[in-house]
């Protein structure tokens, strides 16, 4: 039995597995205190790339802390918000959504810029080769986290599947509870 936030790990893990012998890029784009980016950067060949987002300086400074404890080097931070991506790539980008753990609870990611960021990764995605991943954790038991899970879920849902493969991981039985959506491109197509 997993916790939410280790199952991200997982299929990361698992990402990194099928895809290590190519360059990768993987993007955090909510790196808080640095948990997601340390578990990537200890994964990363160090020619690959991890690119960190947060609108906190705090943030910032607790991953570059947390990042000090790998041996991967090849990290670019922004201080800002991951509504432009900046990178014209990503393998993987991982969207972990809420407020920062022990910080200002009303610096929460917000539904229009999560859903604005997610699209504009959508684009790189269909534009990009076929094993692309977006990881998206949400938090729907605080109200801006409802909403924006609500959203964000009605959104996903919506993608049109002969050209996505969208997969939600739940405890089934514990609908407050924080959950993941995963969008890939539908490689299969007819399917
Ligand atoms: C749940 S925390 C992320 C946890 C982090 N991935 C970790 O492993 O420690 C969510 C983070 O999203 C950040 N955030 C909120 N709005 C954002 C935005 N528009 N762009 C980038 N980061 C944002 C918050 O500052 C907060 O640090």
């Amino acid at each position: 039995m997993y916790k939410i936030v280790e199952f991200s790990h997982h299929l990361i893990q698992n990402f990194y597995n099928y895809n290590s012998h190519r360059h990768l890029t993987f993007i955090d784009a909510t790196c808080g205190n640095g948990h997601d980016s340390l578990f990537m950067a200890n994964l990363l060949k160090p020619t690959d790339e991890l690119i960190c987002y947060d609108i906190q300086e705090i943030a910032i400074n607790n991953t570059k802390n947390c990042l000090a404890q790998s041996n991967f080097k090849n990290i670019t931070y922004h201080l800002g918000s991951h509504e432009v991506l900046i990178e014209p790539h990503f393998d993987l980008i991982i969207y972990n959504l809420g407020y920062l753990p022990n910080g200002d609870k009303s610096l929460t990611t917000k539904t229009s810029s999560s859903l604005k960021s997610i699209q504009n990764a959508l684009e790189i995605l269909n534009k990009s080769h076929d094993n692309c991943l977006i990881i998206i954790v949400l938090y729907p038991g605080h109200p801006e986290g409802f909403k924006e899970s609500m959203e964000i879920d009605n959104f996903c849902y919506q993608l049109n599947s002969k050209n996505y493969l969208v997969c939600k991981y739940q405890n089934y039985n514990r609908p407050s509870a924080p959950y993941i959506l995963t969008i890939s491109k539908n490689i299969l197509k007819n399917t």
